[in-house]
């Protein structure tokens, strides 16, 4: 099947089942004045990430990776308003567009946004004692992963759940012998979840608006 094909998929269940009210399309459209416009999660995904918030029962949510804040409107409402979300933001720029969304959607009480390199702010959560998350979504640079992974093992306990975006990437996963920086970062994280004796995972592939990538969903035994 072909790219528009994908797309007419994605946009058929997507306008059926996943509701994107005026605050999720003003987030999805302010990307563009994001340093990354359009690298924010489809619609779909996004309804996924808050039924598995739903589905576990998630209550404190850390997201790696801001950027406009699309992700984390989803996030912020599916814990519900006792819940609590962190998200971790390199950019200063990107964070100040995100605010403004999140105060759109009527969520920024139940959100902080932390700015600076995601493994520092991370380090900085565990160096507090935060509480653990019982859900992560990574979705920042690539090459993190590893590092995101680590610290994401270090603020969650039993039963959590971990969610990594992007780990397909028109399909350069397979490719051991690649020097982006980016697979790698993939390659390492997928091989560290695989030796981790607590974690159980999968990743599944996606197509659609987002061209072809993939999702890896982890849960902490
Ligand atoms: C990129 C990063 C993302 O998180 C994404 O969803 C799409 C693209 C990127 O680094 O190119
Ligand atoms: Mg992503």
């Amino acid at each position: 099947a072909s790219a528009p094909a994908w797309r007419a998929v994605d946009a058929f269940f997507t306008h059926a089942l996943v509701g994107e009210d005026e605050a999720l399309v003003a987030a999805r459209e302010s990307g563009a004045r994001t340093t990354m416009p359009n690298a924010e999660v489809a619609a779909n995904q996004g309804a996924l990430l808050g039924l598995l918030i739903g589905i576990a029962g998630a209550r404190r949510m850390l997201e790696f990776g801001t950027l406009a804040g699309y992700s984390t409107i989803w996030c912020a409402r599916a814990v519900g308003a006792q819940g609590h979300v962190t998200t971790l933001e390199l950019a200063p720029q990107n964070a100040h567009v995100a605010l403004e969304n999140l105060e759109r959607a009527g969520v920024a009480d139940r959100v902080e946004v932390r700015i600076g390199p995601a493994a520092e702010s991370a380090q900085r959560l565990i160096e507090e004692g935060a509480e653990p998350y019982d859900l992560v979504f990574i979705d920042a640079d690539k090459p993190g992963n590893p590092a995101y992974l680590a610290a994401a093992l270090c603020l969650t306990g039993p039963g959590a759940v971990i969610v990594i975006d992007n780990v397909v990437r028109d399909g350069a996963v397979v490719d051991a012998a690649s020097e982006d920086p980016r697979v790698q970062g993939v390659r390492q994280v997928v091989q560290d979840i695989a030796e981790h004796p607590e974690l159980e995972a999968t990743a599944l592939q996606t197509v659609g608006v987002k061209g072809w990538d993939g999702l890896l969903i982890a849960r902490r035994r």
